[in-house]
């Protein structure tokens, strides 16, 4: 019996010397000291032992439990000692390591221009309103005065969708929804997503923005249309450009033109961003055709108004000097990050 027990101690004494961590010495401790543990078990079993040999057979077996838990405590010191090295060694604070600098995110360069143009027009008053890229025939072509036979109607130059819809192809299809939703005075700003049939380039995508303005109420002139143009350039692209209205012809407006401003990196001589004329041109504008008043049930005797529609894409190239508007899109980081 004393040989069995001697045998099991130093099978004890080796697993525990042999145990690479606390938890491996835990489960050594589990098997030998535990409630089914190897020595817990053979002093149950001492009622087995013929009664003069017990007292013998206790003491020895409690000797040897007492020899294994000094081993386990003693080798639980090391490895607990050292376990607490290593995470200390893990987490330690290395100094000389390069920081983990934050990447914040920031606006995309056309939003930034956008954000600027609406503080400009929300300072003259406007009011900015966004409509449906999915548009109506209505809203897009009739009500703005585009006769069915217009070369826009064909589907070579407009995404039709099922059921007489469309993708707008002009943030001008918001001007017949805004004015039937209230009575003059109008004095709205509507920037927008947009939608044609073009083929990529470096200055055509067949998605693009447009941001159109629109303005109705007693007594509206041309030169309101100029002035108020006029001033959003000069605090856009800088308080010296002039501005440029030639005749140019739109269904919706009557008279209607062309807008640009003079170059504001050359201010005439020309340069390759003006394309050696001075002059950078940005969208269409008019007077608010009167057949697109009474489509929305205005007096067009009583109302008139101006509107104009400027590319944003446009705009935020002339602002930060790009050259292909591809770049808006291609989520490149090098070219995001440029614009802090
Ligand atoms: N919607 C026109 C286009 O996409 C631009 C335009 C021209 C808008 C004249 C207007 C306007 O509001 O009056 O080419």
């Amino acid at each position: 019996m004393s040989a069995q027990i001697d045998a099991l101690v130093a099978q004890l004494l080796g697993e525990i010397s042999a145990a690479g961590s606390t938890a491996e010495l835990a489960d050594v401790e589990r098997r030998a000291l535990g409630k089914k543990g190897e020595l817990t078990l053979l002093l149950r079993g001492m009622k087995d032992v013929p009664a003069h040999e017990r007292p013998e057979f206790g003491r020895r077996v409690n000797e040897a439990k007492a020899q294994v838990s000094e081993a386990i405590e003693r080798c639980r010191a090391t490895l607990e000692a050292a376990e607490a090295s290593r995470a200390a060694e893990h987490d330690r604070l290395d100094v000389t390591l390069p920081g983990r600098g934050r990447r914040p995110g920031r606006p995309h360069p056309m939003a930034r221009v956008l954000d600027e143009m609406c503080e400009i027009f929300i300072g003259m008053g406007f009011t900015i309103v966004e409509g449906p890229e999915i548009e109506t025939r209505w809203y897009n072509f009739s009500a703005l005065n585009i006769p069915d036979d217009h070369p826009v109607m064909d589907e070579k130059n407009t995404f039709f969708l099922p059921d007489g819809l469309l993708l707008r192809t002009e943030t001008s299809a918001i001007q017949a929804r805004v004015m039937e939703a209230q009575p003059p005075p109008v004095r709205i700003l509507g920037p927008g997503r947009c939608y044609r049939r073009d083929a990529v380039d470096a200055t055509h995508t067949h998605t693009f923005h447009q941001v159109e303005a629109l303005v109705v109420d007693e007594g509206i002139s041309f030169a309101d249309l100029k002035g108020t143009v006029l001033q959003f350039f000069r605090q856009m692209y800088g308080p010296r450009v002039r501005l440029r209205i030639r005749p140019d012809f739109f269904p919706f407006v009557e008279p209607g033109g062309d807008v640009s401003f003079s170059c504001h990196l050359c201010d005439g001589p020309g340069c390759p961003t003006c394309k050696y004329t001075g002059w950078i041109e940005l969208g269409g504008c008019g007077m608010v055709h009167p057949n697109v008043l009474r489509n929305v049930g205005y007096d067009a005797e009583k109302y008139t108004g101006f509107a104009f529609g400027f590319g944003l894409e446009r705009m935020a190239m002339l602002k930060y000097g790009i050259d292909d508007i591809r770049l808006f899109y291609e989520n490149d980081i090098r070219f995001l990050e440029q614009f802090g």
